[in-house]
C-alpha cells in the first residue's frame, strides 16, 4: 500500500531484520501490536488514528538498533525524529506529537497529553494481552485496570473472552 504509514513500517521492518533478527518475533509482534492498540484507543478518544499508529510503530526503535533499554524512550524519540524527517511525509507539528509521545512512554505513572497517553496505554495493553496466562507487572497494574474500566470489562471477563478464542 502506497501511503506514509506503510513507508514507515517498511523502514522499521528493515531495521529489525538488520539489527535484531533473533528477536524479530518480539519486535514485530510488539510494535505492530502497540500500533494497532494505538489505533483502537485513538478511535475511542477522538484522535488521529494514523498518527497514533505511527507512535506505536516507532516507540521502541532505539531498542532495536542499540539493543538496550536504558534511556530508550528519550534516545528513541531523537532517532524517530530523524527518521520521520528523512521520510519527508510528516509535518513538524506531527513529528513533535510523535516524538513527544515516544520520549514520555516509559513514564507510565504520570498522566501526560492525549497522544502520550494513547501510546502508554497501548504499550500496557500489548504487554498484558500478549499471553493472558502471564502475570501483569506491578508497575502496569493500575493503568491496565483503568483500561479494563474504560472498555467496561473485568479482568476475568476479558481473559476468559480471549481464552475462548484460542
Ligand atoms: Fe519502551
Ligand atoms: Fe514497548
Amino acid at each position: 500500500m502506497g501511503n506514509r504509514l506503510e513507508s514507515l513500517r517498511n523502514e522499521i521492518d528493515k531495521l529489525i531484520d538488520k539489527n535484531q533478527p533473533k528477536e524479530s518475533r518480539y519486535f514485530v509482534s510488539h510494535l505492530y501490536g502497540v500500533s494497532q492498540f494505538c489505533v483502537l484507543l485513538a478511535v475511542r478518544r477522538g484522535l488521529n488514528t494514523e498518527l497514533a499508529a505511527a507512535c506505536g510503530m516507532l516507540h521502541d526503535i532505539y531498542q532495536i538498533t542499540a539493543g538496550e533499554r536504558e534511556k530508550h524512550a528519550k534516545k528513541g524519540a531523537e532517532q524517530a525524529g530523524r527518521m520521520l524527517k528523512k521520510i519527508e511525509a510528516y509535518s513538524d507539528q506531527e513529528i513533535a506529537i510523535i516524538t513527544t509521545a515516544i520520549s514520555r512512554h516509559s513514564k507510565k505513572h504520570i498522566v501526560h497529553e492525549p497522544y502520550d497517553e494513547v501510546l502508554k496505554d497501548a504499550d500496557v495493553l500489548e504487554h498484558c494481552l500478549y499471553n493472558p496466562d502471564f502475570p501483569v507487572s506491578e508497575k502496569e497494574m493500575a493503568r491496565y485496570n483503568n483500561l479494563l474500566e474504560e472498555f467496561s470489562c473485568s479482568t476475568r471477563g476479558l481473559i476468559s473472552a480471549i481464552q475462548s478464542c484460542y
